[in-house]
């Protein structure tokens, strides 16, 4: 069913595989609790690469995979032969004679697609410049957890063209709920892959709409979400991505057209002051360190249905 399988985005899984995903979540999230953590991965060997920065998904993926009785051999591009040129699809090949699964954070998404396809392995991306799945599904585990359910209107304010909130409408248009998205409209995902969101959507009657206004994206939602006006490897374009973003902050004047049980949520890291006010990160609405927590047990669902 799904071992064998590539995460790379989850459109390319039925909503039940992703409603599978998020029961283990919530399982692997027990066993810890009571010690009892299933062997998951004994005898499996995992490479972990990372092109790019990361603390959350670092932490979790390696702890994921030691903990489910695998070994794990943590890869940064610069300690590899990858930084001095040697091609990503030669890379793949190697680690498939040594290594029976990857994850991998990349600059580029193409490379999850070229590590899949050279290395005959399953692959799961770990962040890309198009989406990160994981955190994804950790967010709606965190939901669920909060509300007892899924179906929350949620509003995302920021950039709309940002990894995590492409797979947060991947989800949404896959599990059929509701995501409002307020963002400058010069900010957009991809449109190839907006029209596929846009598809899933109308099979499963998720509602996903942009609005320009934040105030209206955010009236009576269940959920505020937000991420760093400049991504990793958008540096060079910080100046004008604070200009276009400079009035989607998340505010406590902004989380006051909310609903009354509202809660605030970010993947991390954070720049406080700028998407979001102090006072909302760090304030009784914010769920962000139940989010970061629960990265461990996202993790150790995908791996073990995957690997
Ligand atoms: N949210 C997240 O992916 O954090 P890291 O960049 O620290 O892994
Ligand atoms: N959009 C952010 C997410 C970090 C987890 C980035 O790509 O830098």
């Amino acid at each position: 069913m799904l071992k064998g399988k590539s995460l790379l985005c989850l459109l390319d899984f039925d909503s039940w595989e992703i409603q599978k995903m998020l029961d283990v979540s919530f399982s692997m999230k027990e066993r810890v609790l009571i010690n009892s953590i299933p062997k998951s991965l004994d005898g499996k060997r995992i490479a972990l690469l990372f092109e790019k920065p990361s603390t959350r998904t670092r932490v979790s993926s390696e702890l994921a995979v030691t903990m489910l009785g695998g070994t794990t051999v943590v890869l940064t591009k610069n300690d590899i032969q990858l930084s001095r040129g040697e091609p990503i699809e030669d890379t793949a090949r190697v680690l498939g004679r040594m290594v029976h699964g990857i994850g991998a954070r990349v600059l580029r998404h193409e490379s999850l697609v070229k590590l899949a396809q050279y290395s005959g392995r399953p692959v799961v991306n770990l962040l890309s410049d198009l989406s990160h799945p994981l955190q994804a599904l950790t967010d709606f585990m965190t939901i669920r957890e909060t509300f007892g359910t899924l179906k929350r209107p949620m509003a995302f304010v920021g950039d709309g063209g940002d990894n995590v909130l492409v797979s947060l409408m991947a989800f949404t248009a896959k599990m059929g709920l509701e995501l409002r998205i307020a963002s400058p409209k010069e900010l957009r995902p991809r449109q190839d892959v907006m029209r596929r969101i846009e598809d899933e959507a109308d099979k499963t009657g998720a509602i996903i709409e942009f609005f320009e206004d934040p105030y209206q994206a955010v009236r009576g939602v269940s959920v505020v979400y937000t991420d760093v006006w400049v991504s990793m490897g958008q540096e060079a374009e910080a100046q004008r991505r604070r200009e276009l973003l400079s009035n989607y902050r998340v505010t406590e004047d902004l989380m006051r057209y909310t609903s009354e049980d509202s809660i605030f949520m970010h993947c991390l890291p954070a720049v406080r002051g700028e998407e979001v006010e102090q006072s909302v990160i760090d304030g009784k609405r914010s769920r962000v360190w139940d989010q970061a927590e629960n990265r461990l047990y996202t993790a150790m669902s995908v791996f073990s249905l995957l690997f």
